[in-house]
């Protein structure tokens, strides 16, 4: 068993948090939303600031939360890639740092393999393989998770993130930042088959659809123009009703929340059919879902109406573990740690990082004695 600290900087949330193993001890998230809310979305010197301002205390939140003392953690992990190189070094530099100073094995970590290990914090027995459905800010990916460490990608998208398509959506819906949870919120009193959207299916040149990549900038297009054909200046607080020169549909009460619904289902059943096709086809009867738009409530009824039936297990981890969070990070750390993996506290950061490059974070010559009997 391995206690570990991590620290996740990448983004926009500042977050330390404490693990042994599967168990979560202490588990702190500043976000910097008001920071970043005036500028409508996240600007990256704003938050390398804010990392630099909240790290100390999010470091000794965690300690005291977790009542433990640094002779009983076994390493310090911190993500490196990928990310905001400005904000991933604060988290980076913080955690090497305290690795040297408690002379602790350092574990630099992928972001995204933390987003997959959110799934063990919720199921502790999960065994791969299974397939991750990730949809984040950045990333949407179909990865089949072979084992700790190996992962393949089999489908993801040729544009926008899922969670970027819902960003800029908001935006044009002047709901605000972040725009996933306003538009979440609001769906719920709209109506989700008021407009016919694009799925954002991807030709293949021989022909034919690719059964698993997606893509959303059709889909934000359609919005745009959608919210061409309102009167100008749509005020943010008052929903339209029977906008001028609306053709298609017949004009709801609330059209903004009809808008929203629609969009929000388009995504969820344009993610939905490609997972569980990618599910069947590679034999995966476990599907997990991890990243910020895994906390879309659309998104998580239709899976798991889609996948019940025909026999596939759906795990979505809970709401906390989906948006960015240290714990999770931890997880994986852990889970590495445990399997004598160890970084150089030479490792930069780095913006960009393929998943199936993650073991590269890991060179064989620092490779410590496997602590433990792996589960
Ligand atoms: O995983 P995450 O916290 O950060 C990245 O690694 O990108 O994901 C943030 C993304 C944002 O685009 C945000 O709008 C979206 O997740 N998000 C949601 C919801 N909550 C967060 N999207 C849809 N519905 C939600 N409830
Ligand atoms: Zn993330």
């Amino acid at each position: 068993m391995s206690t570990v600290l991590a620290i996740e900087t990448s983004c926009d949330e500042t977050a330390v948090a404490i693990l042994r193993d599967r168990q979560v001890l202490s588990n702190v998230v500043s976000t910097q939303i008001l920071a970043h809310q005036p500028y409508g979305g996240v600007v990256p010197e704003v938050a390398s600031r804010q990392h630099v301002e909240t790290i100390n205390w999010a470091l000794a939140q965690a300690l005291a939360e977790s009542g433990l003392n640094w002779p009983e953690i076994d390493g310090v992990a911190a993500t490196a890639a990928p990310g905001l190189v400005g904000a991933l070094l604060v988290g980076l530099t913080a955690g090497k740092t305290l690795a040297m100073l408690h002379q602790k094995p350092f574990l630099a970590m992928h972001h995204l393999e933390g987003h997959i290990y959110a799934s063990y914090l919720a199921e502790p027995d999960l065994q791969p393989p299974f397939l991750c459905l990730l949809v984040s800010g950045g990333h949407t990916s179909l990865i089949h998770v072979r084992d700790c460490g190996q992962y393949e990608t089999l489908g993801q998208t040729r544009d926008d993130a899922a969670g970027e398509a819902f960003d800029k959506v908001a935006r044009l819906l002047k709901l605000g930042y972040p725009g996933g949870p306003a538009i979440d919120r609001l769906a719920q009193t709209g109506n989700p088959k008021a407009f016919a959207l694009p799925e954002g299916k991807v030709s293949l040149p021989s022909g034919g659809y690719h059964p698993y990549d997606s893509s959303f900038s059709g889909l934000k297009t359609a919005v745009l123009r959608l919210t061409q054909s309102l009167p100008a200046d749509l005020p943010a607080d008052s929903p339209v009703n029977s906008p001028a020169g609306w053709p298609a549909a017949p004009p709801t009460a609330d059209w903004i929340a009809d808008l929203a619904a629609s969009f929000q289902a388009a995504v969820a059943k344009a993610l939905t059919k490609r997972t569980i096709a990618c599910a069947q086809d590679f034999g995966l009867s476990t599907i997990v879902v991890g990243g910020g738009v895994a906390a879309n409530s659309g998104l998580r009824q239709h899976l798991q109406q889609a996948a019940a039936p025909i026999g596939l297990r759906v795990l979505f981890p809970p709401l906390k573990f989906c948006t960015d969070n240290a714990a999770m990070i931890a997880c994986a750390a852990a889970d590495h740690l445990n399997r004598g993996h160890c970084s150089p506290l030479t490792l930069g950061a780095q913006s960009r990082m393929p998943l199936s490059d993650v073991m590269q974070l890991y060179p064989a010559e620092l490779r410590l004695p496997a602590q433990i009997s792996l589960r």
